[in-house]
C-alpha cells in the first residue's frame, strides 16, 4: 500500500538537502510525497536551531500536531535536524506524540527505524550519535534509480560540520566536527546530476573554504579551490555556486577561480556578522574588519562585477552604539547586494549565552530595523545598476507575472517570455 510522506523543512540549505535525501530514502520504502500534512502517514519536521525564533517555530508546529496524532493514532511523527540533535530524548519528554528523533548524521537510518516501529519491535526510535570519523554516504549514487531530478538546480554536499566555534553558534554541536567528502564521490555525483539534466550545482558545506583541510578523506588533501576547478570541469555543467564561506579562509586561489572559471557564478556569500573589531573578537571570528575589507577588495579585483551578500547579527552581547555604527559603516563601504540580518539570540551550550551585557530587545529591534532599511535602499540602487542591461538568466519556473529566473549574480528576475520556455533554459533578458 502506498504511504504518504510530508516533510517540513526549517533552516538552511543543508537541511533542504537532507530533506531531499530522506524523501529519496523513503521513496524506496514506498512513500510518496503528500502536499498536506493532513494527508500524510508520516510527517517529518526537519528542524533548525540556529536562532531561538527558528526553534520556537518548530516547537509550536510540533505542538499543534498533537491533535492530529490524537485523531489519527496511526500517524508517525519524526523530528530530524539540529533541534533533534540538540535536544535528543528531551523531545519525547516534552512532546510524547513524537515517534522518531533522528540526528544530523543519522538520516540514513530512517527506513530501519520506521520498520522497527511498524513491526512493533519498539515504541519509539532515537538515533542522535555524532561521530568525528563519520563518512558522508554517497547518497546520490545509492539512490540514483529512485531519483530522476525534477529541478534544474541541485545541491551537492561536500563537507559537513564546523570547527570554528563562533561564540554565538550552535552548529559545531548540532552538526559535529568538520568532515570532508571524498573528491571522487563529489565529482561522480555532480556528473550524474548533469547527465540527468541538472544545469546548476551548488556545492554545500557549513564552511566550504576549509574543505579538505580537516579530516580529509582523500589520498592527498585537495583544497576547496582545486575541488571547485574540478567540479567546474564536469562536462555540460552550466552553472556552479557554493555556500557558505568563512572570510579568514578565503584564499587568493579561490578568488582566482572567479576570474578563470566561466561557469562559476559571479556571486559570493561572505558572512561578516559585525563591523566592529571588538565585537568580532568576542564573537570569536578569526578576522578583523580590515581583513574582511581587504578580502572584498581583492575579490573584486579578480571579478569586478561579483555580487556580494552577507549575514549580520545585531545586538551581540556588549554591542555598543559605536560598535553598531561600525556595522552600518561597513555596509556603506561594501554596499552588499543583499544581506540576511538577525537579532542576536542566546543558544544552548554556546559561549555567548553566558556573556554579560545582553542588549535590550528593543534596542536590538531598532538596530535591525535601521540596518535592514539601509540595506533595502542599497539593494535597490544595486538592482538599478542592471537597468537596460542584457543579462543571462536561467529559467526556474512560472510566476504570476510570467517567467521567473535567476541571474548568475543570484538575482531573481521576473519577465515575460514564450510559453515554450522550460526550467533550465538559459537565455538573455534585458
Ligand atoms: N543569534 C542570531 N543570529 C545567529 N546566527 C547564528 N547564530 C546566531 C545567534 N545565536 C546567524 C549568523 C549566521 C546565520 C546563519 O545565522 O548570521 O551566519
Ligand atoms: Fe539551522 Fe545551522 Fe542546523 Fe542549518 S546547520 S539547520 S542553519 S542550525
Amino acid at each position: 500500500m502506498t504511504k504518504h510522506l510530508h516533510i517540513k523543512t526549517f533552516g538552511c540549505q543543508m537541511n533542504e538537502r537532507d530533506s531531499e535525501i530522506m524523501e529519496q530514502l523513503l521513496a524506496q520504502c514506498g512513500y510518496v510525497p503528500a502536499a498536506e500534512a493532513a494527508e500524510a502517514d508520516l510527517i517529518i519536521l526537519n528542524t533548525c536551531s540556529i536562532r531561538a525564533k527558528a526553534e520556537q517555530k518548530f516547537f509550536s508546529l510540533l505542538g499543534s500536531l498533537r491533535q492530529e496524532k490524537r485523531r489519527r493514532p496511526g500517524l508517525r511523527i519524526a523530528v530530524a535536524g539540529c533541534v533533534a540533535q540538540q535536544e535528543g530524548e528531551r523531545i519525547f519528554e516534552r512532546m510524547p506524540h513524537v515517534d522518531i528523533v533522528i540526528g544530523t548524521q543519522q538520516i540514513w537510518r530512517l527506513p530501519d527505524m520506521l520498520q522497527r516501529l511498524e513491526r512493533k519491535e519498539s515504541r519509539r526510535e532515537i538515533a542522535c550519535g555524532l561521530d568525528k570519523h563519520f563518512v558522508i554516504p554517497p547518497f546520490q549514487k545509492l539512490l540514483r534509480k529512485a531519483d530522476a531530478p525534477q529541478s534544474c538546480r541541485k545541491f551537492v554536499t561536500i563537507m559537513q560540520g564546523c570547527d570554528n566555534w563562533c561564540a554565538y553558534c550552535v552548529v559545531p554541536s548540532t552538526r559535529g566536527r568538520e568532515i570532508s567528502r571524498l573528491v571522487a564521490d563529489i565529482l561522480e555525483e555532480a556528473a550524474l546530476l548533469v547527465s540527468q539534466g541538472v544545469q546548476e550545482i551548488t556545492l554545500l558545506g557549513q564552511n566550504v573554504n576549509s574543505y579538505g583541510t580537516t579530516n580529509p578523506v582523500a589520498e592527498r588533501p585537495v583544497s576547496f579551490a582545486e575541488l571547485l576547478r574540478m567540479t567546474a570541469a564536469v562536462p555540460g555543467l552550466r552553472r556552479l555556486r557554493f555556500t557558505t564561506s568563512n572570510p579568514q579562509d578565503l584564499s587568493i586561489e579561490l578568488m582566482q577561480c572567479f576570474r578563470d572559471l566561466p561557469n562559476l557564478c559571479p556571486h559570493f556569500h561572505l558572512p561578516v556578522q559585525a563591523g566592529s573589531n571588538a565585537v568580532l573578537r568576542r564573537m570569536h571570528r578569526k578576522y578583523t574588519r580590515e581583513l574582511y575589507l581587504d578580502k572584498v577588495a581583492e575579490l573584486r579585483s579578480f571579478c569586478p562585477n561579483i555580487a556580494l551578500s552577507t549575514d549580520v547579527i545585531v545586538g551581540f552581547p556588549g554591542e555598543t552604539e559605536e560598535d553598531f555604527e561600525q556595522t552600518m559603516s561597513l555596509l556603506e563601504t561594501v554596499r552588499f547586494h543583499g544581506s540576511f540580518s538577525f537579532k542576536y539570540s542566546d543558544r544552548p551550550g554556546t559561549r555567548s549565552a553566558d556573556f554579560p551585557d545582553k542588549v535590550d530587545e528593543q534596542v536590538k529591534s531598532q538596530r535591525l530595523e535601521r540596518f535592514q532599511a539601509r540595506q533595502d535602499e542599497i539593494s535597490l540602487e544595486r538592482n538599478q545598476e542592471f537597468l537596460g542591461k542584457s543579462v543571462e538568466v536561467m529559467v526556474e519556473g512560472r510566476s504570476e507575472s510570467g517567467v521567473q529566473g535567476r541571474t548568475g549574480s543570484n538575482h531573481i528576475v521576473h519577465f515575460t517570455g514564450p510559453d515554450a520556455l522550460q526550467p533550465g533554459d538559459i537565455i538573455m533578458v534585458t
